[in-house]
């Protein structure tokens, strides 16, 4: 039932393009900006696009552009669909089953995250080397799509490692610093609180969202193979002397755009074929 409106709303962005996308991109709050980079753009609002959620967060655009980035076909999510928002978990990864379907074999997923890791700072970029569900559900309960992928899809290399080199390397070349590390995936919407915090470490965790983990494992079902990005936008509960605000995750990821921008394209210009 589900598979019928992927197809369709498939279907109906097919019509719209010259060319199949092969890299799909999941831009978090603050980082939609990539999608201006795109060339010949092929804008759809989501509104338009049959059986699309709609978005509802602020700083988040709710569109997706096609086009040409960096030599390769690309498909971004100006703003993505948060379980927190109310959407169920079959909505909030809608796109990406879309986007599989429409030829994606790459998956970008980025974040603005809160840094766990001590070590960490915000500002930092953190290439997403394994996640923690801490969401209390999970994407593929239901019957299973058998023509999408498996009853019980492996999640052992959910990100994937050749990406994950390649992603270092390329920060390499740009003398870029990145941190690597483990992702939670809390529900939201409200932040941590700094016990919660102390135990997601304990946990090995590093950095925490409230998205994106829904996305990867409905991307490993489906054979994807996902890079995840994090941007520390701030650090979690408890670890500095000040509360968290949405306005600083804003003002950070501002900070980090440009460094954020170089490093998606480089990636993007040499991940081979
Ligand atoms: Cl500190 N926590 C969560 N759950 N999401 C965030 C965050 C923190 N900072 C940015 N996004």
């Amino acid at each position: 039932m589900n598979y019928n409106q992927v197809q369709e709303a498939a279907t109906f962005i097919e019509k719209q393009l010259d060319n199949k996308p092969s890299v799909g991109l999941i831009l978090g709050s603050g980082l939609g900006v990539l999608a201006e980079e795109i060339q010949n753009p092929t804008t759809i609002p989501y509104d338009a696009i049959p059986h699309f959620p709609v978005s509802t967060v602020e700083g988040h655009k709710g569109q997706l552009v096609l086009g040409e980035l960096e030599g390769k076909q690309v498909i971004a999510m100006q703003g993505r669909f948060h379980f927190y928002e109310g959407y169920a978990m079959e909505q909030v990864t809608f796109p990406v089953r879309v986007m599989k379907q429409l030829g994606v074999e790459h998956l970008f997923v980025t974040n603005a995250a809160g840094g766990i890791n001590e070590r960490f700072q915000a500002g930092d970029l953190m290439l997403i080397t394994d996640h923690i569900n801490n969401m209390g559900t999970n994407p593929l309960i239901g019957p299973n799509e058998e023509n999408i992928g498996a009853r019980f899809p492996d999640m052992s290399e959910a990100y994937n490692k050749g990406l994950i080199n390649h992603a270092k390397q390329c920060a390499n070349e740009l003398a870029l610093k990145v941190q690597e590390g483990v992702y939670v995936g809390n529900t939201g919407p409200s932040y941590e609180t700094g016990a919660e915090v102390r135990m997601l470490r304990t946990l090995g965790g590093d950095a925490v969202g409230m998205s994106t983990v829904p996305e990867v494992i409905i991307a490993n079902h489906a054979g994807l193979k996902v890079l995840g990005i994090s941007c520390i936008s701030n650090m979690a509960a408890g670890i500095l002397d000040q509360p968290l605000s949405h306005d600083e995750v804003m003002e950070t990821t501002e900070k980090v755009r440009e460094d954020f921008l170089r490093f998606v394209k480089k990636i993007i210009q040499t991940l081979p074929q």
